[in-house]
């Protein structure tokens, strides 16, 4: 394992003003975004749709690194450029989903853990050769009565640590992404406590695991009221106590930290951020890692326009542009217009 270049790569992916685009969305789930727009999910169709995103004029000026789904990697643009050529082409870092999804935890309800350890070193093996530099596993913590159990904190935080073991020895970079689900009545304070407990164990087992934190980027959920929450935190209070949950519980060797968008609005996501990054500078950088806040408008416009890949990759680089400007604390949303 060469530790400086993962080291070189996992600060490259949160250089300022840029972020990572997430496109790795499973079969069943990209099936699910397709159907908002009346398309089939055919593999042409998500080559098609996908090619379009990614080969948007000068989308690297604000996209660090995209994430995609296996299928993707092996894929080509219509007129036969792979795909992870094109990245290489944009300056833009290809990475890789490599878990399995989050299944039902045994004797747990309501509650996930997220499977994929399983012949994951030769995988790894595999993408490196297609040419990934980072990949990403997606943990699930629900809140709810009683839940989230010590159990499924702990099942989840350990394969998180496993698979970023994993990655360092296959010299990817591990994103660790452990999803506090938006899902939920629970308020801004149930969000931090759980919050706050999943990053501690996180790293707790990170530590045991002897993973290099330097090269690892951290993929967090904001700290924020549940979806179905009567009362809803401002865009300051959310940025105010993510950020004090980050500080209590993240390490300063982090190489740096980016935020999903789990169901926030498109601006919502990045004002949060903006918000962040207006407070002041930290031992990481905060960017951002989403896959619907970026790609919402661009979805829907791809739909209505089968054949013009243009207004599509508008809207793409609209958002990356928007979201590279909150990654330095320098948006503002007259440019929204
Ligand atoms: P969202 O931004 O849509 O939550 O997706 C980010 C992601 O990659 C979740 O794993």
């Amino acid at each position: 394992m060469d530790i400086s270049e993962l080291v070189t790569t996992a600060q490259a992916l949160v250089a300022p003003g840029k972020g990572i685009l997430a496109i790795d969305e499973s079969t069943g789930t990209i099936a699910k975004r397709f159907a908002t727009i009346n398309v089939e999910s055919t593999e042409q169709a998500r080559c098609d749709y996908r090619s379009t995103l990614l080969t948007t004029p000068n989308l690297g000026d604000h996209i660090s690194g995209a994430i995609l789904f296996d299928e993707t990697l092996r894929q080509s643009t219509p007129d036969g450029r792979p795909l992870v050529e094109v990245m290489q082409e944009q300056g833009i870092i290809p990475g890789i989903k490599v878990d399995k999804g989050a299944k039902d935890l045994a004797g747990h309800p309501g509650e996930k853990v997220t499977e994929g350890l399983d012949g994951l070193r030769e995988r790894l093996q595999e993408y490196a050769e297609l040419g990934a530099r980072f990949a990403k596993w997606r943990a699930v913590i629900t809140i709810g009565e009683d839940i989230p159990s010590a159990a499924c904190i702990e099942a989840n935080t350990h394969a998180l640590a496993r698979y970023a073991s994993l990655c360092q020895e296959s010299g990817l970079v591990p994103i660790v992404e452990p999803e506090v689900l938006m899902d939920g009545n629970h308020d801004l304070d149930d969000c931090f406590d759980v919050t706050e407990a999943t990053l501690r164990s996180l790293f707790a087992q990170l530590y045991e695991q002897d993973v290099i934190l330097e090269g690892v980027v951290l993929k967090a959920s904001m700290v924020i009221s549940g979806s179905t929450c009567e009362e809803r935190a401002s865009v300051d209070e959310v940025a105010q106590a993510t950020l004090t949950c980050l500080l209590n519980a993240v390490p300063a060797a982090v190489a740096g930290i980016v935020f999903l968008s789990g169901g926030q609005g498109d601006q919502e996501a990045t004002e949060h951020l903006d918000a962040m990054n207006r407070l002041g500078e930290f031992a990481w950088p905060l960017s951002f890692s989403y896959g619907r806040a970026l790609q919402q408008a661009a979805l829907k416009a791809w739909g209505e326009n089968r054949g013009n890949q243009e207004p599509a990759q508008q809207a793409l680089a609209h958002r990356a542009k928007m979201n590279g400007l909150a990654a330095i604390g320098e948006y503002d949303p007259a440019a929204e217009s």
